[in-house]
C-alpha cells in the first residue's frame, strides 16, 4: 500500500457526499481549501444554497449534522454566512505523514494518474550554427521542469527539440564550407567551445561573403536547391554543421545540469520529407487553398494592417516549404506516429500567432481534435536588473554561457561565505548546484507567460524567495539528522501536535496534490511557491519546536520523523524541477 489518499482528498470526499445527501439534486463541489482559521474551510456550501434558493447558514447546519467526526474529521463548524471550518484530529496528520513516510518508491505516498496520456513536449530548441541566447535559456528550463513533473504524474512524455537545422541559410553555409573546406574541425575533434567559435567564424564569412559578392550569393542559392533535392555531398557538409552544434548544445545542457537525449532532438529537417505531403493533404481537404502562387490558409480573426487577412504560408510560390510547413507536418507524426494526446510547446510568446494558426489549421484538417490537442506555453522575455530586455553592456545579446558561468561565480562567493570548512573543489562543485539552481528557480517561480528579470544578485541571495533559501533549509536539516545519530526518525500518532507541526504537517500531506495541479496548469510556479512555503513553515516548526531537546524521546522521534519528511519532500520536489539539493552548504 504505497500510495496514500490527502487528507484533503478524504475530508473533500465526506463534504461530498454529506452535501449530496442534503440535496441530492444538485451537485456541488466543496471547495475545500487549507485555512488559517482552521484546517480548512470549506466554501462550497454558498453556491449550493444559492442554486437550491436556500438560506446558506441553515444548509451549512444541515450539512455539519451529516457529517460524522472521529477518525479524520475531529471538529466541524459553520462560520461566517454559511462556510464550513473543519479541523482534523491530530493521529489522521500523523498516520497520514507516515504512511507517505514509509512509502519506500520514493512517491510520499503520491499516486499515479488514473488516466494518464501522452505528452509531447516541444522544449530546448536552439538553432544549428547560432549561439543559444537566454530566450533558449527559458524553453529549456521550463520545458524540463513540466516535464518533470508529468512524468511524476505518470503522464507518459516524449521530447522532442525541434532545433533549427534547416532553411535557406544553410545554403549559404554550405557553399562557403565547400569553397573553404577544412574551416570547420571534425565534430570529434572539438569542445563546446571550439565549436561554436568555429561556427561563429564560419557564419559570419559565409553571410560577410553572401552580401558582398553577387556571384556567391547566386552559388548559395543553387546550394539551397541541391540541399532540398537531397545531393548527396551537399548533405554530407550539412551534417558537418548539425554535428558541431550539437557538440555545443550539449556542452550548455550540460552546464544546466541538463540531460537531453540524442534520439529526441528531431529538427525541423526530420519533417522535410513529409511536407509536400503535408501540403497536399491540406489543399486536398480544401483546408489550404492557392493564393498568387503559394499555398495558403486563411483565418477570419487573424488580421493585419488594414483588415487585411493574414495568412499561414504552407508553401511559398516558388514552391519552397518553411516553418510552418515543418510544424504541420510534426504534428502529423507526433499524432499519428507517437500517438500523442497533448502536444505541448514551451516556445517564446513572440510565436504565439504562429501556433496559433498552426493549431487551427491542423484542427481544420482533423490532426487535432477534442481526444489531441495542443497548448503553446508561450513565457515572455528575460529582462536585466534595470527591467529593460536583457542586454550586455555594449547591447549586444548576453551569450548563455557567459551568463552560465556568471552565476555559478556568483553562487561561489556564497558558498564561500557560509561554508569555511569546504576545501576549493567542493565549494566549486557546490556552486554549479547552488549557481544554476538559482538561474533555473528564479525562471520557473514567476508565471510563466510573464517577462521575468535576470538579477544575479537577487537570485543567490539567501532571504526571500531563491534556490539558495531552499538548498539551505535541506541541507540543515540533513544536519539535524546527522547530528542525531544513532536516535532514528520515528511517527508516534498518539503524540499531540504543537500547532507549528500541524501547520507544517497539513502542507506536506498537500505535495501531490499541488504537483498535479501545477502539472495540469503547466505552471510550475505552483510548485515552487509550495516548496517556499513549506521551507517558511519548516522554519517556524524548528523555531517553536526542540526537536533533539524535546520533552521525550517519542517526541524527539516524531520531530526528527517531520523534519525527514520534510527533507525528502523538499529534495522530491526541487528534483522535479531540474534542480540539486546537496547534502551539506
Ligand atoms: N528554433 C526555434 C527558435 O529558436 C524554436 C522552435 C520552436 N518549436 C517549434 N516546433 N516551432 O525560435
Amino acid at each position: 500500500m504505497a500510495s496514500v489518499t490527502s487528507l484533503t482528498d478524504l475530508v473533500s470526499k465526506q463534504l461530498t457526499s454529506a452535501l449530496l445527501a442534503t440535496r441530492p439534486e444538485a451537485s456541488a463541489d466543496p471547495l475545500l481549501r487549507r485555512s488559517d482559521r482552521a484546517d480548512f474551510q470549506a466554501n462550497g456550501i454558498l453556491a449550493l444554497a444559492k442554486k437550491a434558493k436556500a438560506n446558506p447558514r441553515d444548509l451549512a447546519t444541515e450539512v455539519v449534522s451529516r457529517i460524522t467526526t472521529g477518525e479524520v474529521v475531529k471538529d466541524v463548524e459553520v462560520s461566517g454566512p454559511g462556510f464550513l471550518n473543519i479541523t482534523i484530529a491530530d493521529r489522521a496528520v500523523l498516520t497520514n505523514l507516515a504512511a507517505r513516510y514509509a512509502d519506500d518508491t520514493g512517491r510520499l505516498g503520491v499516486p499515479l494518474a488514473a488516466d494518464p496520456g501522452t505528452t509531447v513536449i516541444d522544449y530546448a530548441q536552439p538553432n544549428v550554427a547560432k549561439e543559444m541566447h537566454v530566450g533558449h535559456l527559458r524553453s529549456a528550463v521550463i520545458g524540463d521542469a513540466l516535464r518533470g513533473m508529468l512524468d511524476f504524474t505518470g503522464e507518459k512524455t516524449i521530447g522532442r527539440h525541434h532545433i533549427g537545422d534547416w532553411g535557406t541559410q544553410f545554403g549559404m553555409l554550405i557553399q562557403y564550407l565547400m569553397e573553404h573546406p577544412g574551416e570547420l574541425a571534425p565534430a570529434s575533434d572539438v569542445d563546446g567551445e571550439q565549436a561554436m567559435s568555429n561556427l561563429n567564424r564560419v557564419y559570419k564569412a559565409s553571410r560577410a561573403l553572401f552580401d558582398a559578392d553577387e556571384e556567391f550569393k547566386e552559388r548559395a542559392r543553387k546550394r539551397v536547391v541541391a540541399l532540398q533535392s537531397g545531393d548527396k555531398e551537399t548533405l554530407e557538409l550539412w551534417q558537418q554543421f548539425v554535428d558541431e552544434s550539437k557538440v555545443y548544445f550539449y556542452s550548455v545542457f550540460e552546464k544546466l545540469d541538463m540531460e537531453i537525449r540524442d534520439d529526441e532532438i528531431v529538427g525541423e529537417s526530420a519533417y522535410n520529407e513529409g511536407m509536400p505531403e503535408t501540403a497536399r493533404l491540406l489543399e486536398e481537404m480544401g483546408v489550404a487553398e492557392r493564393s498568387e502562387g503559394a499555398l495558403v490558409v486563411f483565418f477570419d480573426d487573424i488580421r493585419g494592417k488594414d483588415d487585411q487577412p493574414v495568412p499561414l504560408i504552407v508553401q511559398k510560390a516558388d514552391g519552397g516549404f518553411g516553418y510552418a510547413a515543418s510544424d504541420l507536418t510534426a504534428i502529423r507524426d507526433r499524432v499519428f506516429g507517437l500517438r500523442a494526446t497533448t502536444l505541448l510547446y514551451v516556445v517564446d510568446v513572440r510565436q504565439s500567432l504562429h501556433f496559433k494558426m498552426v493549431f487551427e489549421t491542423a484542427r481544420r484538417a482533423g490532426w487535432l481534435n477534442d481526444d489531441v490537442t495542443a497548448h503553446n506555453m508561450g513565457y515572455g522575455t528575460v529582462l536585466g536588473a534595470d527591467g529593460k530586455p536583457f542586454k550586455t553592456r555594449e547591447g549586444e545579446t548576453v551569450r548563455l554561457e557567459d551568463l552560465l558561468d556568471e552565476a555559478v561565480q556568483r553562487a561561489a562567493e556564497v558558498v564561500r561565505e557560509k561554508a569555511k570548512d569546504l576545501t576549493e573543489e567542493e565549494i566549486q562543485e557546490r556552486a554549479a548546484q547552488v549557481g544554476i539552481g538559482a538561474v533555473k528557480y528564479a525562471d520557473l517561480s514567476t508565471s510563466p507567460s510573464r517577462d521575468y528579470k535576470f538579477d544575479l544578485d537577487q537570485m543567490v541571495s539567501l532571504n526571500g524567495d531563491t534556490s539558495v533559501y531552499l538548498q539551505y533549509a535541506y541541507a540543515r536539516i540533513r544536519s539535524i539528522l546527522r547530528k542525531a545519530g544513532d536516535v532514528r526518525p520515528a511517527a508516534h500518532p498518539e503524540l499531540e501536535l504543537h500547532e507549528a507541526e500541524r501547520a507544517l504537517g497539513l502542507h506536506l500531506d498537500a505535495f501531490g496534490d499541488t504537483v498535479f495541479e501545477a502539472a495540469a496548469e503547466y505552471a510550475p510556479h505552483k510548485l515552487t511557491a509550495y516548496l517556499y512555503q513549506l521551507a517558511s513553515l519548516y522554519t517556524t516548526f524548528y523555531d517553536k519546536c526542540p526537536v533533539l531537546k524535546a520533552d521525550s524521546p517519542q517526541q524527539v522521534e516524531n520531530r526528527l520523523f517531520l523534519c525527514d519528511l520534510t527533507a525528502r519532500t523538499l529534495t522530491k520536489g526541487m528534483a522535479l524541477l531540474g534542480i540539486r539539493t546537496p547534502e551539506r552548504l
